[in-house]
């Protein structure tokens, strides 16, 4: 199995320093960034990750002989509940750097992806609904919302009839029997060059995941969790993150302020924007690893003013309406 090749490393620690104190990284992975600040000169770093399989592999590349590692198996939407992150809150700086690793991507039994068959799964824990699950049980409403809010597949509609169609048969349990059944429904696109299940895996994994839940609730909490002057990061790789995560940061700076209504007093910023905004990694790496080709690094300093209220609407999370 690959092990994860980390992207825009260097960029995030330079982006962030100097480093140093209590660090939490809410996506462990590898271990990677985990490792690199404590190399870097942070004191305490806790690596949270909900796939237990990753704290493993964490633990066996070096993190288990560093001292100030804590790894904790969690979701990051739960950032405020647990114990280990409020004892030693307020801290100096929390990154995510979302979505799967490699080790889950490449592996087939964990069934992310479509190009070697597996068992489709999708879950980063093993908690909750199975893509599975979803795509045998779920009404063609909420299948067609799914695929058209979180994967942006305008054939949404198209696809979610033909997957009811097939199941009534022939139930799907495997991605390929998926990929397979969702290209069944497409007319042949010969220019295109991604293959036409991608943005519905795109979709389906966001949904078994609840991602996008995940990241406001835990941007929100990171909010509260920060020293004045802390540093917050996030590398998003597709665009539905990154437009929660820069709504977020710059809602709350001064670039939340409209110039269009300058009689309207701005709120006190909650953030200062570092690196100019959004940093992307360049053309070195993304022929080292494409992986990395659609990654956004966005850095910002937590100021003093208080954290505000959750408004997922507001950071642009899409609403399923077919759900309830
Ligand atoms: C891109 S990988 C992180 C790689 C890591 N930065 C490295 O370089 O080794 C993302 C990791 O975050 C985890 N993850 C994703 N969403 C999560 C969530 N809501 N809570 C906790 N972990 C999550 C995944 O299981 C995966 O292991």
């Amino acid at each position: 199995m690959h092990s994860h090749i980390p992207v825009m490393l260097d960029t995030f620690i330079k982006a962030v320093g100097p480093i140093s104190g209590t660090w939490v990284d809410c996506t462990l992975g590898a271990g990677n960034y985990s490792k690199a600040l404590i190399d870097a000169g942070a004191q305490r770093v806790f690596g949270i990750d909900c796939d237990p399989e990753a704290v493993e592999t964490a633990l066996s590349n070096n993190l288990s002989r560093c001292t100030g590692f804590t790894p904790v198996v969690a979701r990051f939407g739960e950032l405020e509940e647990l114990s280990v992150i409020a004892e030693v809150a307020p801290v100096d700086g929390i990154v995510f750097d979302l979505g799967v690793s490699s080790m889950q991507l490449d592996n087939p039994g964990r069934g992310f992806s479509f190009s070697r068959d597996g068992p489709l799964d999708m879950r980063m824990s093993s908690a909750g609904r199975s893509a599975a699950e979803i795509v045998n049980g779920e009404s063609e409403e909420v299948m067609a919302e799914i695929f058209l809010r979180f994967g942006q597949e305008r054939k949404a509609r198209r696809i979610a009839r033909g997957i009811v169609e097939h199941r009534r048969s022939n139930p799907i349990s495997t991605t390929g029997q998926l990929a397979s059944v969702i290209a069944h429904c497409l007319p042949p696109a010969p220019n295109v060059r991604i293959h036409p299940a991608t943005r519905c895996f795109q979709a389906l994994r966001i949904a078994v995941n609840d991602e996008l839940g995940q990241l406001v609730t835990g941007l929100h909490a990171a909010e509260r969790l920060l020293r004045a002057g802390g540093r917050m990061a996030a590398i998003s790789f597709h665009s539905l993150e990154d437009r929660i995560v820069k709504r977020f940061i710059d809602g709350g700076s001064s670039a939340g302020a409209s110039r269009y209504r300058p009689d309207l007093v701005a709120p006190k910023p909650r953030f200062k924007i570092l690196a100019g905004g959004q940093l992307c990694p360049g053309a070195d790496e993304i022929a080292a690893n494409p992986r990395s080709r659609s990654a956004r690094l966005r850095v910002a300093a937590r100021t003093a003013e208080p954290a505000i209220a959750i408004d997922p609407e507001a950071l642009g999370m899409p609403v399923l309406s077919g759900c309830g």
